[in-house]
């Protein structure tokens, strides 16, 4: 009750003007338990400075919504070290592996939610709406309930103390929908380039967001920009969020703008091999993007997975155009930028530096989604973990080893757009296809097409079958190293790359 108390008397203060911040003692005063939604994309246009101000005060015993948390040492990171956060709820926990360790260990809770439904659940809130529904997650774990969320502290069997619940599903028109309730936060600590003093907002690049869905969704918004400026000086036009969403503004200061994957133009490699030494050898990898460049037909939108999809653009004929979709929120996705030209406000869901295309748009991560349920993606890239006959996959966590997190894998598979798998035929000689997946599933049935280096898998009548071996392979290898029967397509073809 003191929580709720609180976060209303400050509401009440400035009922009517977005209030300028000298300094970010409101931040200070958020009181311990809140939960708190953070702008940003691993460390894209998170709010650096009340982050640090919430380390400062030191509180406790928070929940904190925000895409993933941050790295190791930057963004959420920061609070997770110091001992500060009581729940994570995110769609992805990948880079930051201290996160991981507190999970397993039972001394945080996770709540991962898939990023599209994580960001229609936050413009949910915004907008009134107390649950939608949605196909992501249809079939898995998702809808039956049992995602670990908090271990028993130090368990060695990893016994479960808290558990997702099962979701109520709906048919509408004869296909299943999971019903998902909306996140409203206590407050929502956001960060924008600009605000001019009505608070309306204006952002660069992808560091837009889940800050333009966040804003909205909280009690209490607390928006930091790098400049204020005066009323008129960017047109109605061009106003990205109105300031009636917005209570504090706070110009902050020393962005750090750390870009997680730094990637250039291959050549900036070319040009100088000794400085950038790549770290492994790309062949086999290089040689499953090759063949799958063979899929990109001119115009199509496509999302590109992280690992082997995002070596594919390097080998696409130079001749047709692919609109690149990421899930951080854009359309036209360029080449990664030269040396000099990269930004930390504008990256894609890897994390990975890029550039824009001439008739790119960017945009928020609800809207991102938005494309991608909606079904207007022509086709999805992505890697797998497992695989079987029918074209179930399993591509997000390995329960008491690995948490990835199912990021937007979940929402871009149920999306009906064509699914492509590119991935080692095997995982160093463990198989990959089963008969039947053992890892928690990304989604079932929803395989259209597997591509390895020695093979290429077409889903017909619903089975993968396979369609093409490589020229240096057999049926006999891809058999004993396959898990389930093969089924031989009678035009086998061979490839050679
Ligand atoms: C932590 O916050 C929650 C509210 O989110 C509250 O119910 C709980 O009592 C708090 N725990 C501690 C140890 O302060």
């Amino acid at each position: 009750m003191f929580a709720l108390s609180k976060t209303l008397s400050l509401h009440h203060m400035n009922k009517y003007y977005v209030k300028i911040l000298k300094d970010l003692s409101i931040v200070k005063q958020i009181p311990a338990g809140s939960t708190i939604l953070v702008g940003g994309f691993g460390l894209c246009g998170i709010p650096e400075n009340s982050i640090n101000a919430l380390k400062e005060a030191g509180t406790k015993n928070l929940t904190v919504v925000s895409n993933n948390c941050g790295t190791n040492d930057e963004g959420l990171g920061i609070l997770l070290n110091n001992g500060q956060l009581k729940r994570v709820i995110a769609s992805y926990a990948g880079e930051n592996h201290h996160l991981a360790e507190k999970y397993f260990d039972g001394e945080l809770e996770l709540e991962l939610i898939p990023q599209g439904t994580l960001a229609e659940k936050l413009r949910s809130a915004g907008a009134g709406i107390p649950a939608f529904y949605t196909r992501t997650g249809v079939d898995t774990i998702v809808e039956k309930g049992g995602i670990p969320i908090k271990y028993k502290n130090h368990s060695k069997d990893f016994e479960v103390d808290i558990a997702s619940q099962p979701k109520h599903v709906e048919y509408f028109k004869g296909q299943k929908y999971i019903r998902e309730e909306a996140i409203q936060g206590d407050y929502a600590i956001i960060k924008a380039s600009v605000a001019d003093t009505n608070g309306n907002l204006r952002f660069v690049g992808t560091s837009r967001n889940f800050n333009e869905d966040m804003v909205k969704a909280a009690k209490v918004v607390i928006a930091e920009v790098e400049s204020i400026v005066p009323l008129g000086s960017f047109g109605f036009d061009h106003v990205h969020v109105n300031g009636i969403y917005v209570d504090y503004l706070y110009l902050g200061g020393n962005y750090k703008k750390s870009i997680e994957r730094l990637v250039y133009d291959e050549s900036v490699y070319q040009k100088n091999p000794e400085k950038f030494k790549k770290a492994k050898n790309q062949g086999l990898r290089n040689r499953i993007a090759k063949r799958a460049a063979h899929e990109f037909k001119d115009g199509m939108y496509v999302n590109l997975g992280i690992g082997i999809p995002t070596l594919i653009p390097g080998f696409l004929d130079p001749h047709i155009t692919i609109h690149f979709h990421t899930e951080i929120g854009a359309v036209g996705v360029g080449n990664y930028p030269l040396e000099g030209q990269e930004l930390g406000d504008l990256v894609n869901a890897g994390k990975e530096s890029i550039t824009l295309n001439q008739g790119a748009s960017t945009f928020s991560s609800s809207e991102s989604f938005g494309m991608v349920r909606g079904g207007h993606l022509d086709l999805t890239v992505l890697g797998a973990m497992q695989i079987n006959k029918q074209g179930d996959i399993a591509n997000w966590v390995i329960p008491g080893r690995m948490v990835k997190g199912m990021g937007g894998a979940m929402d871009l598979v149920a999306s009906g757009s064509k699914v492509l798998v590119v991935m080692e035929h095997t995982a160093k000689g463990e198989k990959k296809f089963l008969k039947d997946i053992t890892l928690p599933a990304t989604g079932l049935r929803r395989v259209d097409q597997v591509i390895t280096e020695k093979a290429v898998f077409v889903k017909r009548n619903g089975e993968l079958v396979l369609t093409e071996i490589a020229a240096d392979t057999d049926l006999e290898w891809v058999r004993a190293n396959t898990g389930f029967e093969l089924t031989v397509a009678d035009d086998l073809k061979k490839f050679d790359i």
